[in-house]
């Protein structure tokens, strides 16, 4: 019988062995996290510092994407979206956006004129509380089938290996297609006139729960106007922000939003496989971009624009990149913002 006030013995050795349990499996559950049990699985760690440039750690910034600026403004939805998604982004109505327009470089201080890709981040905010974020690039398709494989891409291009690139692309043939639209697509002086696209893959739901498989683009409402790189640079090492500023000082710009649709069998879970012509593709709003706020005081500084914020109605698909760039994105938003004395704000009030 065990004593009135006193555990018993087996007792106490039992719930010692249970915090023992609760311990031990907590920090191999740690160290598990943190890949110490399999020193070449891919961490967000392992991803974030990949991107480190010659230069140094872009301190205070992001760990790529790490040169943009801020923009406001309105998504407005026709309605036609609610046939695919019961998001209520979709149903027809206008909500507030908040936006950065970037450069692909993990430099902040990189020339304009040397940086191929352009990319948006966006969110879209509704009143039920919900978001919708999203980042976007304006290639049509990604380098690479994987995240290993970015990474993997982002080591050799780092590579003081003369070789190194080359056993890439042969390990990786779908770079290919990449370096062909880097070398060939043209060049253009603005980001009003730049296609955005999500590359990735995500599910929408409609209201009876039917799911399809979409990926979506912004498709300028200014002209592109190609200009080569060599001209583009004695514009000066900043000529898109000013360029852009000055662009929306003269009135509002906008974007068409289409959600293209797959068809079995399209590969939704590889951002580096454009999906073939023809797919069914629908128009579900217009983002205008009504005013433009340098980054380093502006509302967009201390967002991340991770992909895996969806509202309900939008989940995300097989495609493993989105997943991958939420732990990476996250990563990289904790170093920039414990860095925050290392990129001061100017104004002290200018805090969203
Ligand atoms: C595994 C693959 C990827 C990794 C590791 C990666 C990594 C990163 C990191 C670390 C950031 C900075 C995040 C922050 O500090 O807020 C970033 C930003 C960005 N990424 Fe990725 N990325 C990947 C794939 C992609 C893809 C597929 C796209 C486009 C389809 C993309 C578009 C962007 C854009 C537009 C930004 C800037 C967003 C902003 O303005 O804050 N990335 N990426």
């Amino acid at each position: 019988m065990p004593q009135p006030g006193r555990p018993p013995v087996r007792s106490v050795f039992g719930s010692l062995v249970l915090i023992a349990v609760v311990v031990g499996g907590g920090a191999a559950a740690f160290a598990y996290t943190a890949g110490w049990f399999s020193p070449r699985r891919l961490t967000p760690d392992k991803l974030v510092d990949a991107f480190t440039p010659s230069t140094g750690e872009p301190l205070g910034h992001r760990r790529n994407h790490a040169k943009g600026i801020c923009f406001t403004g309105m998504f407005e939805a026709n309605g036609a979206g609610s046939t695919l998604s019961h998001a209520q982004v979709f149903a027809r109505g206008q909500y507030p956006v908040l936006g950065r327009f970037n450069l692909g470089t993990p430099d902040p201080n990189a020339p304009d004129a040397t940086v191929r890709v352009r990319g948006m981040g966006l969110r879209i905010s509704t009143p039920d509380g919900q978001e919708w974020r999203s980042a976007m690039i304006d290639p049509p398709f990604f380098p690479v089938s994987t995240p290993q494989a970015f990474y993997e891409l982002l080591i050799a291009s780092a590579s003081k290996d003369p070789n190194a690139m080359k056993t890439f692309a042969g390990a990786h043939p779908e770079i290919a297609a990449f370096g062909a639209w880097a070398k060939s697509a043209p060049w253009t002086g603005s980001y009003a006139e730049e296609r955005f696209n999500s590359l990735n893959s995500f599910v929408f739901a409609d209201s009876s729960g039917t799911e399809t498989t979409v990926r979506w683009s912004l498709l300028p409402a200014a002209q592109p106007v190609s200009v080569s790189p060599d001209d583009l640079a004695k514009r000066g090492p900043d000529f898109l922000e000013q360029e852009i500023a000055e662009r929306v000082r003269g009135g509002p710009l906008r974007w068409t939003m289409v959600v293209t649709v797959a068809n079995p069998g399209d590969p939704t879970a590889d951002p580096s496989k454009a999906w073939p012509e023809g797919r069914r593709a629908i128009e579900v709003g217009t983002l205008t971009v009504r005013r433009i706020q340098a980054e380093r005081d502006g509302p967009c500084r201390d967002i991340n624009f991770d992909p895996t914020v969806l509202p309900s109605g939008i989940r995300t698909s097989d495609d493993p990149f989105p997943a991958a760039r939420s732990a990476a994105y996250a990563k990289s938003f904790d170093r920039r913002t414990a860095e925050a004395k290392d990129y001061p704000r100017t104004a002290t009030d200018a805090k969203p």
